[in-house]
């Protein structure tokens, strides 16, 4: 099964975004955008006050946008917290944990955000590195729990990797992704359990590439970014690299595979002959790079650059014709 041919599941009315941090509050933002009832809860209570600003803020970067089809307080009446972790999962039809990343702790919040969820409610984490059943395995209500892994922030960027682990119910898998389409997002589902699920294997298949072209002297960090931006990525923006083969060869992906088949084989085999070390001095000369044209005092308003151009391009997304086939 594609996640585009995965259906059924119940209908979510109301969600809990547990851990209000970086992506929590981005869910908080899809969600409520989307018209469900979000419930927030964080460990800090501080956490839940800087979360609620930081929602309402992004509520007004968006309207200004043109992304919302409501005001923003509309959106923001949405969203309440809750007094509890167990408060705001046994109201919830649909769980998103946002926790940081620290196996232990997710598995002791699993431990007692079971024991509040309902029975026909899903759990489902934003874990990046950990597979559901390292994250669920033993407990009781394991099949009601999964992986929805999404892109930072979800709110802007749709792409969100379902995982089921081998005990997941279909039923909670089908919930997940009937939320996340009915909400905007686009939801693939992972027919297995792998580390990285998709999008970070492909992603740091990438990054290891291209620190192994820095490294061994083949082109500057800078350069190696330009490639990506102004050539790869003005087609990544709309189409993955089976589309891209399958358009690029005459006769489609079979020609595509046959023609640079061998070429590929054996970079991919030099690549492999040549392994890349992460270690510091490596992190030096790539860091040294990217401060050569952007720096460190420039991040903070470079991340803010990132996200409003994240935001034009959600809208250019939104306004442009889908492509024939699609409904
Ligand atoms: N940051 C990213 O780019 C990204 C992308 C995709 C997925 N993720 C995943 O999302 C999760 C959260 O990442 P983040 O960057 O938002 O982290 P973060 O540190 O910004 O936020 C985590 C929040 O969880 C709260 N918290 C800690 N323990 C808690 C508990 N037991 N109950 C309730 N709240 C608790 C913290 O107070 C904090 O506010 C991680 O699993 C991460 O791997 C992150």
């Amino acid at each position: 099964l594609s996640g585009a041919e995965v259906h059924g599941g119940a209908p979510v009315r109301r969600v809990a975004v547990l851990g209000l941090g970086l992506v929590g509050c981005g869910w908080a933002v899809a969600f409520a955008r989307a018209g469900r009832e979000v419930l927030v809860y964080d460990a800090d209570a501080a956490a839940i006050q800087r979360g609620l600003a930081t929602v309402a803020s992004r509520l007004e970067d968006f309207a200004a946008a043109g992304l919302l089809a409501e005001p923003p307080a509309a959106l923001l009446a949405r969203i309440r917290p809750a007094d509890s972790l167990a408060a705001a999962v046994a109201a919830a039809d649909y769980v998103q944990e946002s926790i940081p990343e620290v196996l232990e702790a997710k598995r002791a919040f699993a431990r007692e955000a079971v024991g509040a969820l309902c029975p026909h409610a899903v759990l489902a984490s934003s874990t990046s590195t950990f597979m559901p059943s390292e994250l669920y395995g033993g407990l009781a209500a394991a099949s009601q729990c999964l992986v929805a892994h999404p892109v930072n922030p979800p709110d802007l960027v749709p792409l969100v990797e379902v995982a089921p682990a081998p005990f997941t119910a279909p039923r909670a898998v089908e919930t997940t992704v009937r939320l996340m389409r009915e909400i905007g997002q686009s939801p693939i589902l992972l027919r297995r359990e792998i580390q990285g699920f998709v999008l970070n294997r492909l992603q740091w298949a990438l990054f290891a590439e291209a620190c192994r072209l820095v490294r061994d002297g083949y082109a500057s960090v800078e350069d190696v970014d330009a490639t990506v931006r102004d050539g790869l990525g003005m087609r990544w923006a709309f189409m993955g690299p089976f589309e891209v083969g399958d358009l690029n060869a005459p006769d489609g992906l079979r020609d595509y595979v046959l023609r640079f088949g061998p070429m590929i084989e054996q970079m991919n085999a030099a690549s492999a002959a040549n392994p890349v070390r992460l270690d510091g001095a490596l992190a030096d000369e790539l860091h040294a790079g990217r401060r050569a044209v952007s720096p460190a005092e420039s991040l903070p308003a470079r991340r803010r650059w990132r996200d409003r151009r994240l935001m034009a391009l959600a809208a250019h997304r939104a306004a442009a014709e889908r492509p024939p086939g699609e409904e």
